[in-house]
């Protein structure tokens, strides 16, 4: 038996990356696992193929967290085909990089839009159906970023720092009724996101790590799993940090 055998679970950005790890690990553990990403199907074929390698089916719903309409969408496919959600995992998220005295409004407003208020919208349709059955997990990608800051990223670092502020409040408000909700703040991951970066700052970035290397996905969904499954039946409110030693609070 996996440690989620039989779960539901949401993963969003899941075409990629992080959510995509975790959607795998998910799978492995015996969830059946929602790959929900803005991207068309196509780009999520790579990830459908491991979870279907892991024995589940996973169903694939386009979707903008952004965007109301479509996470309204994205909450009706799951109730038709599952007609429940264990685990949200909130994952979608974007960088990009601009001094906040040149930021656009538009910049500003499309990295919290997709970090801050897609956790939100997402949390919104699917905590409901767990407070009524008095049982879930929302587990929220929270970054280091918005625990310590970094220059010509204020908007990420502030969607990132809400998120950790929106989680606690959450974990505070239903904890109580059966819905635990944390969140993980990784530091830098290799992934497509990490592959963005120049080469100036990677090296400067591995110089001062402590462990002296980047982070792996596969270093990253093993918190996702403890927390989505029994054995995180203890935590609320947490931002878990597998981050290498860069932050340590
Ligand atoms: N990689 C890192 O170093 C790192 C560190 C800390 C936190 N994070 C966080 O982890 C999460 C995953 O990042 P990643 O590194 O895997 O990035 P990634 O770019 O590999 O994957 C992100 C996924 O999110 C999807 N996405 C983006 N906007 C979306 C939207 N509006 N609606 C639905 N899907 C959307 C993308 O299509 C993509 O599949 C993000 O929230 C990111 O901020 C990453």
């Amino acid at each position: 038996m996996g440690k989620l055998e039989g779960r539901v679970a949401v993963v969003t950005g899941a075409a990629s990356g992080i959510g995509a790890g975790i959607a795998v690990a998910f799978a492995r553990e015996g969830a059946y696992v929602v790959v929900a990403d803005q991207c068309g199907r196509a780009a999520a074929e790579p990830v459908l193929a491991e979870v279907a390698a892991a024995g589940r089916q996973a169903l694939f719903v386009q979707t903008d967290v952004s965007d109301t309409r479509s996470v309204a969408a994205l909450a009706a496919a799951v109730q038709q085909r599952f007609g429940r959600v264990d685990v949200l995992v909130n994952n979608a998220g974007i960088f990009t990089e601009a001094l906040v005295e040149v930021m656009s409004v538009e910049e500003w407003d499309r990295v919290v839009s997709t970090n801050l208020r897609g956790t939100f919208l997402c949390t919104r349709v699917f905590l409901p159906g767990m407070l009524e059955r008095g049982s879930g997990r929302i587990i929220n990608i929270a970054s280091q970023l918005g625990q310590v800051g970094g220059t010509a990223v204020a908007h990420y670092c502030a969607s990132k720092a809400g998120v950790i502020g929106l989680t606690k409040a959450l974990a505070r408000e239903v904890a109580a009724r059966g819905v635990l909700v944390n969140a993980i703040a990784p530091g830098p991951i290799e992934t497509p996101l990490l592959d963005r970066e120049t080469e100036q700052w990677r090296r400067s970035k591995l110089a001062e790590l402590p462990i002296g290397r980047f982070g792996t996905v596969d270093e990253v969904t093993p918190t996702a799993v403890l927390l989505a499954s029994a054995d995180g039946s203890y935590y609320v409110g947490q931002t878990l940090g597998p981050n290498g030693g860069d932050v340590m609070l």
